[in-house]
């Protein structure tokens, strides 16, 4: 049988249009789950939307609409930007779906039948106009720190869920697990958060309606987290009467999320999984924040332009794709600026990649008709470029075993590199004027097609498009791309046909681009 592989996203909220920063997990997720299925792993591959809760109440109130028509097009929003990404999600969760909520309310009563979700009352101070709760120390000068109003203590009747009790079993789990938490730094924050002290969560609330039910208690509402957090199992069919998918891939290989949610991910979830006697997740994986112009993580309008179906009409996906998993090393907070963004696409894939293709190509087509010759003459340099080729493969596996996609990315550029001084060093265009060194030429010109074969591998859990676009050039079979290719040199046969690119990536004039892009904002 072969070896399963389960990867999640957060589900988000469609409180708002889906921005730059959930396009970010969701390509990096999307690289990942690629990249497994070519390793010829059985993948799933969710994402979804978290569709319940009182903000989502308040903006349909504010918009006029119904809590479900607003999130239907949100939501919907969400599923055309993942298409416009070539995100290859398996599975898309809503936590609207009937399916959902049945199991939902199973999981809870199930929870309550074990004792692990008592009723009590929550108290604080309560903001009327915001309809929420607030620790003591959460006031702004004893005011709502939202809206700066009056507070008034009060109570309200809820569930709560037995937290408390699982301190020790949390440590002990991280201690066993050492990878479960990974960056490690943020393990060491989970770690000081629980030695603080864990409190009983509330599970329920009585002060809005849009959410599941708890069918046993029907003006009592599941509270967020234990509706949303439960996505990962109820996708599969957890306690469903063919369970078959939920057995197959539960526990989740990874669960990657934002650096803010990693507590509710690495406690919480943990918590409820230990409670219903379920294995553990192997790994939560917290990223970093995208950064825009002034150091905050998301802004509508911080003088760059972020909306990301305008940059993939412009840029393309590919582009889009290449810079976030590119710039950033996964893990850590990094800037997002358009002039960046577009630097990157004019000296990397322009240049670098865009630009090498063109000539290989070129050259072809100009020396050969398009077809390679059988009769080839190799040199000492080719038996370099063969080496790093295989050094490069190794060193991308290695760092896509450890989610580093910026030095898988810049690992391939290494032999990019090569490559452009491999063209530069053996001088195809002065070969091309001795008759005497044709078949040294045709060797050339095949090492430069045989290694973007193998970067059409290695690009495709990065750049799908881009990779299918330079296999075409080659006439190369796309429909199933096996990793394993990019390990053996040769593959490309001889008397390939080899057609002429136009650029893969046109050279953007920045300055001009980014005063077009201002008219944007
Ligand atoms: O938290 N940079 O949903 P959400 C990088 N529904 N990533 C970012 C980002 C940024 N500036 N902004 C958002 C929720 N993200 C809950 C999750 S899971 C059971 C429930 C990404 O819509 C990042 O992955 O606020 C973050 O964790 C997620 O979007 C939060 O999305």
């Amino acid at each position: 049988m072969r070896k399963t592989f389960y990867i999640t996203t957060p589900i988000y909220y469609p409180s708002n249009k889906a921005h730059i920063g959930h396009s970010y997990c969701t390509v990096a997720t999307d690289a990942l789950a690629r990249y497994k299925r070519m390793r010829g792993y059985d993948v799933i591959f969710l994402t979804g939307t978290d569709e319940h809760g009182q903000k989502i109440e308040q903006k349909a109130l504010e918009k006029g609409v119904t809590p479900k028509n607003y999130v239907d097009e949100i939501s919907l929003e969400f599923k055309k930007l993942w298409k416009l990404l070539n995100i290859s999600n398996d599975y898309f969760i809503r936590t609207t779906d009937i399916s959902h909520k049945k199991t939902v309310q199973k999981i809870f009563r199930n929870l309550y039948d074990k004792g692990e979700i008592y009723k009590g009352n929550y108290k604080g101070w309560y903001c009327t106009p915001c309809e929420t709760f607030w620790k003591e120390s959460q006031l702004n000068d004893a005011k709502c720190p939202d809206c700066q109003r009056e507070v008034q203590w009060a109570q309200e009747e809820a569930y709560f869920f037995k937290l408390s009790d699982y301190s020790e079993k949390l440590l002990s789990l991280y201690e066993k697990n050492p990878k479960f938490i990974q960056p490690e730094s943020r393990k060491n924050e989970m770690i000081q958060f629980i030695k603080s002290g864990l409190e009983d969560i509330c599970v329920s609330r009585t002060s809005f309606k849009w959410g599941i039910p708890v069918d046993f208690d029907e003006k009592h509402i599941v509270y967020v987290w234990l509706d949303a957090l439960t996505n990962y199992i109820t996708a599969l069919g957890y306690t469903s009467e063919d369970d078959s998918t939920f057995k197959k891939f539960w526990p989740a290989d990874v669960h990657f999320v934002g650096k803010e949610i990693v507590r509710f991910h690495t406690i919480i979830w943990p918590a409820i999984l230990m409670a219903l006697d379920l294995p553990m997740p192997k790994q939560v994986y917290g990223h970093g924040w995208l950064l825009f112009g002034d150091g905050t993580k998301m802004s509508k309008s911080k003088g760059n332009v972020v909306d990301p179906t305008i940059l993939c009409k412009r840029y393309g996906v590919d582009a889009i794709r290449y810079f976030l998993l590119r710039e950033i090393p996964f893990g850590a907070d990094g800037l997002f600026t358009n002039h960046a963004l577009i630097s990157r696409i004019n000296s990397d894939l322009a240049n670098d990649l865009g630009n090498l293709l063109s000539r290989a190509t070129a050259m072809i087509e100009k020396y050969f008709s398009g077809e390679l010759p059988t009769e080839q003459k190799a040199d000492v340099l080719d038996e370099n470029l063969i080496k790093l080729s295989r050094e490069v493969c190794n060193s991308v596996e290695n760092s896509m075993d450890e989610f580093q996609f910026s030095s898988a990315l810049s690992d391939i550029w290494k032999l990019v590199a090569y490559l452009n001084r491999y063209i530069e060093e053996t001088v195809p265009w002065n070969l091309a004027k001795d008759p005497s060194k044709q078949g040294r030429l045709a060797r050339v010109l095949y090492n430069l097609c045989e290694a973007f074969r193998i970067i059409s591998i290695l690009l495709a859990p990065f750049l799908p498009e881009t990779s299918q676009r330079i296999r075409e050039h080659l006439s190369l079979k796309s429909s199933t791309l096996s990793w394993g290719d990019a390990k053996v040199w040769g593959l490309l046969p001889q008397n390939s046909k080899i057609s002429k690119t136009e650029a893969l990536f046109p050279r953007i004039d920045i300055e001009k681009e980014i005063e077009a892009l201002n008219k944007l904002l």
